[in-house]
């Protein structure tokens, strides 16, 4: 049995044979509040790595450099083993979630530009935001590699818009995270609804985590609904 080197919330990382490659094996658990709510929710691990794919392929194909080597099951996939950066890298189009509970701006008003922020990733902190300053004093990230981090994470905004307007949803913000590959930085972790906001264009319900954070509704459904718009498209 391979070693389980990291159990996260929604994945488990495993050593393989070779020294610079990982298991990543998603999980049915969906936690919130830092995992103060949690439910085994069957058929969410299937789902979240079915749509990461779907999303790696296409960031992938229009140059993003990303961790994944292949896909070995449905819910399995091959990973180059990365230095990764303790961030979480939020980028924001439309007002929601945080930035809502923080400034009282109205839920839905679109972002002048989108906003790119940085959360210093620790479960006993509570993720606390870090600004560029921090992030370079701290040593967490160089002056260049913070540029880097960023000028990334805006141009997978600029393509992840119209991937997902094209199956009728409105990207409100995601969190990514990155790492590095023999002095690289590349894309890690996942792109699921479960680290973005995906409001229906017409409805603007929320077809993500929301619906587990806020109970409103079946959270398996929804993402095996969002699975299907971004396939049958
Ligand atoms: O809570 P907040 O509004 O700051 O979240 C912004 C975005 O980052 C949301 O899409 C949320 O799902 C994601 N996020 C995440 N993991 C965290 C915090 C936020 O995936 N620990």
């Amino acid at each position: 049995m391979a070693k389980l080197l990291y159990e996260g919330k929604a994945k488990n990382v495993y050593e393989t044979d070779k020294a610079d490659e990982l298991l990543m094996v998603y999980k049915d658990q969906a936690t919130a509040f830092n995992g103060k709510k949690k439910e085994i929710l069957p058929g969410k691990g299937v789902l979240n790595c079915q749509i990461s794919v779907l999303v790696f392929d296409y960031l992938i194909k229009n140059g993003i450099k990303t961790h994944l080597i292949k896909t070995l099951s449905d819910h399995e996939q091959l990973v180059k083993k990365s230095d990764v950066f303790p961030l979480e890298v939020v980028v924001r189009n439309i007002a929601s979630g945080s930035l809502v509970k923080k400034f009282h701006v109205e839920n839905g008003m679109k972002l002048r530009e989108p906003i790119v922020e940085f959360y210093y990733k620790s479960d006993a902190l509570d993720d606390p935001f870090i600004n560029d300053s921090q992030v370079h004093a701290l040593k967490i990230a160089d002056k260049e590699e913070i540029n880097y981090i960023k000028e990334q994470a805006l141009k997978i905004n600029q393509l992840l818009i119209p991937f997902f307007a094209e199956s009728d949803f409105d990207l409100v913000d995601f969190k990514l995270e990155f790492g590095k590959v023999a002095g690289e930085i590349v894309l890690v972790d996942e792109f699921s609804p479960d680290n973005c906001r995906l409001w229906d264009k017409r409805s603007h319900h929320s077809m993500d985590k929301d619906v587990f954070r806020k109970h409103e509704g079946d959270l398996v459904k929804t993402y095996q609904e969002v699975l299907e718009r971004l396939t049958n498209h």
